[in-house]
């Protein structure tokens, strides 16, 4: 394939795959568990974290353009509408918004401006799941 003909990479092969996406969400649920000020965060989840490891990896793949697995294993669940009923509070949106951008900036996916693009839109969506 030539420069014509190859196709642009997807944000998911960009950030470095499934290897790095998981990096990502490993060091999110670990500063979840690990550091007091997401302890409000912490409480809402589960104990066993790691339904949610796998769960988010996959759905972040997905999301990302990656294989989509998550999605044919939930056909048509939407994750605004899974959020609607948890009565989210602006402050722990912001826990969820703080923790994800520093695991994002820790796992340093190479292309900055994609990390950057995807902690600002991974933002948008947790502060338009905060319950009205
Ligand atoms: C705004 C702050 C957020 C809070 C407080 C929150 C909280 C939760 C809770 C309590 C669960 C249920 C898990 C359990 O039973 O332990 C959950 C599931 C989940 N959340 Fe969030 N969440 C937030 C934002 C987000 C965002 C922005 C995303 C991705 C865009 C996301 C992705 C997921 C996924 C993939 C699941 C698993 C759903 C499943 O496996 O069925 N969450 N979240």
């Amino acid at each position: 394939m030539n420069a014509e003909t190859t196709p642009p990479k997807t944000p998911y092969e960009a950030l470095g795959g499934k290897e790095v996406i998981a990096r990502i969400v490993n060091r999110f649920y670990d500063l979840m568990e690990g550091e007091e000020q997401y302890a409000p965060l912490r409480a809402m989840h589960v104990p066993d974290l790691g339904p949610m490891r796998d769960s988010l990896t996959g759905w972040l793949s997905a999301w990302a353009g990656g294989p989509r697995d998550w999605f044919e294993a939930n056909p048509g669940k939407c994750m605004m509408s899974a959020h609607r009923g948890l009565g989210i509070e602006k402050d722990v949106a912001i826990q969820w918004t703080d923790a994800m951008a520093r695991a994002i900036a820790d796992c340093g996916p190479e292309d900055k401006d994609l990390a950057k693009a995807m902690a600002e839109r991974l933002d948008m969506m947790a502060m338009g799941m905060v319950a009205e």
